[in-house]
């Protein structure tokens, strides 16, 4: 593993269309912009041109959705092929994809589907993120998924899976403090257990977003403020593992920019409060 220091780059947002020309307009205090990657692996087009404008002012990073890294389907060259090209014409800080499926045998179940925590899988999961960042010649994030359903034949929990993966295959970790929330709350864990489980040399990015609670379980909606519970296990993860680099996920009912603005001087305000570990 690479022995620097973790790179950081403050707090950032989730680049979305909706605020392509607020962003242009404010240029409010935002430090880092994340894209999703499927949304720009085209020829060319309106999308790519404000990404191409937005990385001559703002650190990016590009985050996938459909790598389905914990698949059985062969990997997906023509799709790598196309996320090399965006790569080489963004050069992102890092890629991140999630610790998940999304189909089987060619169909695309457009969802991010828990993997068995097995040692099966970590050997299968960690073999195919190897391969993965042979192709892309850097190291890949990978980020937690939020659940709803666990398979009776895990062995391990979710974070000793997270863990082994990241081990195995020499990767990096895209702690999503929501994420660790909301599967907490549905398979009733602690949710600083999680956080204890995880190596901090191995993580370089938080994402943070809002869901809908329904009672009996949550729904990990990206489409609401951050609620309170995961205000504080962000508290929890700043002290556990410092400085890292940290933005706002929002995928629907899409507010204001202002609002996540103001959102993010929320995260740097509970950041500052927090006493600061040494960095790893
Ligand atoms: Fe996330």
């Amino acid at each position: 593993m690479n022995a620097d220091k973790r790179p950081y780059l403050g707090f950032g947002l989730g680049l979305r269309a909706e605020h392509y020309e607020a962003l242009l307009a404010t240029r409010p205090k935002v430090d880092w912009l994340e894209a999703i990657s499927e949304n720009y692996m085209v020829e060319g087009g309106k999308p790519l041109h404000y990404l191409d404008r937005f990385r001559r002012d703002y650190p990016m990073v590009l985050h996938g959705v459909s790598l389905s890294i914990g698949g059985s389907d062969p990997l997906d060259a023509a799709y790598l092929e196309r996320l090399s090209a965006l790569i080489d014409r963004i050069e992102p800080l890092w890629i991140s994809d999630h610790l998940c499926w999304t189909g089987h045998r060619g169909i695309n179940m457009h969802d991010l589907l828990p993997l068995p925590q097995t040692e099966e899988a970590v050997a299968h999961v960690a073999e195919r993120v190897a391969r993965v960042q042979d192709r892309l010649k850097r190291q890949l994030l990978i980020e937690n998924v939020s659940s709803y359903v666990s398979y009776t034949h895990s062995t391990m929990p979710e974070w000793e899976f997270l863990s082994a993966v990241a081990e195995r295959a020499d990767c990096l970790v895209l702690l999503d403090v929501n994420n660790i929330f909301v599967s907490a709350y549905n398979h009733e864990f602690d949710p600083r257990r999680y956080l204890e489980g995880v190596d901090p040399r191995r993580v370089r990015q938080f994402h943070l977003a809002g869901h809908q609670n329904n009672g009996s379980h949550i729904v990990d909606t990206h489409d609401h403020p951050i609620v309170d519970g995961v205000w504080q296990l962000f508290a929890d993860a700043w002290q556990r593992f410092g400085p890292v680099s940290t933005m706002i996920e929002r995928d629907a009912e899409i507010p204001p920019l202002a609002d996540l603005v103001a959102e993010l001087d929320e995260a740097r305000r509970i950041a500052a409060a927090v006493a600061e570990p040494a960095l790893p």
